[in-house]
């Protein structure tokens, strides 16, 4: 991954940053009713806020973003909504899949792609394509995510592997099932984000953010901008991250 500005944009801050950064968008739909628009007009400004959030991100040297824009739940919503988000998604990958190529940054999408229409089908993986070899940031999308679905495919894919005598159950362990699951060999989140006020993971990562750092704010979506963003970057830094270890072995490691 990158090594541009990997640890901080004040040089004299040496704390390493998130290298992976999850964030839920949530609370589009609050933000357009305050301003007694339709909820869709809150939709559209977040699509603006995630392209901000993406170049702050990328010029504070984050080696990977992934933000859910639709969870396997969110079909429940009305029919309206749903279709106007599923354009909106053709709409922003068309406008800005070849700004973020030129910025270096790799585009993937996790989720069931298979409910999407061909057309959203083509977007994905025409973007996925062009931007596969890029370096400097990799986006992923959760689209049509879900914690369980990922977790439950990973089952499936690996019950057949070992139906097919090419696995043994006993190869079944945490490091396998990880990689099988769709962020695959990517680290887990470090950072997790969550705008809009609600404290819940929402059946999103739920295998890979056993360890994450959970951060939660009030800000609605459109309105988290690169200064939010700075303070949950922050607040991460403040983190003692222990994996299960005591203050003052890490205090020893540390010193070591
Ligand atoms: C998140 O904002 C966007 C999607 C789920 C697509 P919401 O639409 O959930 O906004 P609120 O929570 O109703 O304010
Ligand atoms: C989670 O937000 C999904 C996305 C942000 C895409 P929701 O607003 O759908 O979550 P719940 O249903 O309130 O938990
Ligand atoms: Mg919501």
């Amino acid at each position: 991954m990158i090594r541009r500005n990997q640890r901080s944009h004040n040089p004299e801050d040496t704390r390493p940053n998130p290298r992976h950064i999850a964030i839920i968008m949530d609370g589009n739909g609050r933000w357009a009713k305050r301003r007694h628009l339709p909820r869709v007009a809150g939709h559209k400004a977040g699509v603006n806020a995630l392209r901000d959030i993406v170049e702050h991100a990328l010029a504070r040297g984050i080696g990977i973003l992934t933000v859910y824009a639709f969870s396997s739940e969110n079909w429940r919503r009305p029919e309206e909504e749903v279709r106007f988000l599923m354009d909106l998604f053709i709409t922003a990958l068309q406008e800005q899949v070849q700004d973020l190529h030129e910025n270096g940054v790799a585009v993937g999408f996790i989720g069931d792609r298979l409910a999407f229409s061909k057309k959203l089908q083509k977007a994905i993986a025409d973007a996925e394509t062009l931007t596969q070899a890029n370096k400097a940031m990799r986006l992923m999308v959760a689209a049509n995510y879900g914690g369980r679905w990922d977790i439950a495919t990973a089952c499936r894919t690996l019950a057949a592997a070992v139906a097919a005598g090419k696995l043994e159950v006993t190869d079944l362990d945490e490091t396998r099932i990880g990689r099988t699951l769709s962020l695959g060999e990517l680290p887990e989140p470090d950072l997790f984000i969550r705008t809009g006020g609600e404290q819940r993971i929402s059946n999103y990562l739920l295998w890979q953010i056993a360890y994450t750092e959970l951060y939660f704010t009030d800000v609605l979506w459109p309105d988290f901008s690169a200064p939010d963003l700075d303070l949950a970057i922050d607040w991460y830094k403040e983190r003692q991250r222990r994996f299960g270890r005591t203050p003052e072995q890490l205090a020893d490691i540390d010193s070591a």
